[in-house]
């Protein structure tokens, strides 16, 4: 019985981590090599990029909070992949979808249900889950 609840123990971060689709220490460096410049290293719009950019790079770090509480996931991700939206246009969020191309994976979402995503922008959701204020 010992034996078996150590191995039942050493499995536990295994399991635990088949949970979380996205790994913020990935995030953190695809953030600082492809966002920083005009997010801000933190993530609050204070990147050197930032200085007199029209429109201004927002402070990602208050998305849950003008989301009452909850990262707007889907949304993040749409915006981040941009592909079928707007902000290609000169001065905006830049198109990263055929950049962060890579293995599929489903991301649960609440009640706003599963969506599908890259990894590489998993990954940078659960970064910027660590660095909500
Ligand atoms: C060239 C500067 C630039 C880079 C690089 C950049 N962004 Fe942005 N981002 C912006 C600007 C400007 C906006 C606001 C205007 C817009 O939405 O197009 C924005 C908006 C956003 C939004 C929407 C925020 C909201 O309030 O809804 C998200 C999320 C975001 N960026 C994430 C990222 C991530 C993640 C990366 C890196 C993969 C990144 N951005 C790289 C300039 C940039």
């Amino acid at each position: 019985m010992r034996v078996f609840l150590v191995f039942l123990f050493c499995w536990m971060p295994v399991f635990a981590k088949a949970d979380t689709v996205g790994d913020p220490e990935s995030g953190a460096r695809l953030f600082g090599l492809h966002c920083a410049a005009c997010h801000g290293p933190g993530a609050r719009g204070d990147g050197p990029l930032s200085d007199g950019m029209t429109p201004a790079p927002p402070d990602l770090t208050l998305l849950a909070k003008q989301n009452h509480g909850a990262l707007p996931l889907t949304g993040i991700a749409t915006r981040i992949d941009s592909r079928n939206s707007q902000n290609s246009q000169h001065g905006g969020m830049p198109v990263y979808g055929w950049f962060f191309d890579g293995p599929v994976v489903t991301i649960s979402s609440g009640t706003a249900g599963d969506f599908e995503t890259t990894q590489p922008i998993a990954d940078l959701l659960a970064w910027l889950g660590t660095v909500q204020d």
